[in-house]
């Protein structure tokens, strides 16, 4: 397959996905093992890696290296980046999210400082270990999850959006930076997409129909995005909020506007922040 083969010849022979157990990493490892990639995938030990890994070898023939842990612990995010060692790692997927929704101050500190970690300092450093390979080697790609409350600076998941600023930024300048050195970087800012993550937050799916992707979508077409642009928001819906809250309208009405947004998906804060 061209396809396949051009992938292969701009990425290398092996591919690192991060939360790859369920949700978009999930669909991202599936796309890039249909491409032929040899995988390395990463999650915590509660979760159903292996049964993955096991299915990718028997449906797609590729090597698939599973790896637990906890990329919170800085450790085991050394122990990630060591697999350059290992590996021609050419493809970097940096996806392991957490969703945090809910007043700030209501929130407890640890888990958003976990989500920081997680989403800033993991990504941050596996950017930085792969990235140096795939600089020597004169070619890489690299996507790192944002979202689209990055543009918005959504009120109610005010940490979370802050953290998916800094992967949009760092994204979006390293797109810049690292192409003369062959690597291409994405920022991937997906809409609402159906994974556990987004019905477990309580959403109210009949008011986001419209608006709600599937992560194989999201993940191929993201796929397609990389080194096209510095980053890809995943609906055409979210593409328009994010020029309208992010750019276009007065600070004041946009930061108004996200809020109200919020409570109109999310029932549980319906009669909360009244303003
Ligand atoms: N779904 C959406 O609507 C949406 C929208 C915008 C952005 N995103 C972003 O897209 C990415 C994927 O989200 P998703 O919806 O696919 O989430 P998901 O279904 O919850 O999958 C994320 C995976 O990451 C794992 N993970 C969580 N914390 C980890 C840690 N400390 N170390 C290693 N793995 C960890 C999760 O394990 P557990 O399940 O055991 O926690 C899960 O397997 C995230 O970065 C998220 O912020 C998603």
């Amino acid at each position: 397959m061209a396809d396949t083969d051009d992938f292969r010849r701009r990425y290398g022979t092996h591919a690192v996905v991060t939360g790859a157990a369920a949700g978009i990493g999930a669909a991202f490892a599936e796309s890039l093992a249909a491409r032929g990639l040899h995988l390395v995938l990463v999650d915590l030990p509660s979760s159903p890696l292996e049964a993955l890994a096991e299915r990718l070898r028997a449906t797609h023939g590729v090597e698939v290296h599973a790896m637990t842990g906890d990329l919170t612990d800085p450790a085991f995010v050394e122990a990630v980046a060591a697999m350059r060692d290992r590996h021609e790692v050419g493809l970097l997927v940096s996806n392991a999210g957490i969703a945090l929704l809910g007043p700030f101050l209501d929130l407890p500190l640890e888990p958003q400082l976990a989500a920081l970690d997680l989403h800033c300092r993991a990504s941050l450093a596996l950017t930085h270990r792969f990235g140096q390979r795939m600089r020597a080697r004169k070619r890489g790609g690299i996507v790192l999850l944002s979202s689209n409350s990055a543009f918005l600076h959504t009120p109610l998941i005010a940490n979370y959006a802050a953290t998916k600023a800094y992967t949009l930024a760092l994204a979006e300048a390293l797109y810049e930076e690292l192409r003369g050195e062959g690597i291409d970087v994405l920022a991937l800012a997906p809409g609402m997409t159906r994974t556990n993550a987004l019905l477990g937050s309580n959403v109210d799916v009949g008011r986001a129909k419209y608006l709600i992707r599937e992560p194989r979508e999201v993940a191929e077409e993201a796929l397609a995005h990389l080194g096209k642009t510095p980053s890809y928001v995943s609906s055409a819906g979210d593409r328009l909020a994010a020029l309208l809250f992010g750019r276009l309208l007065p600070k004041k009405l946009s930061l108004t506007l996200a809020k109200q947004s919020v409570r109109y998906f999310y029932p549980q804060f319906k009669d909360r922040l009244e303003s």
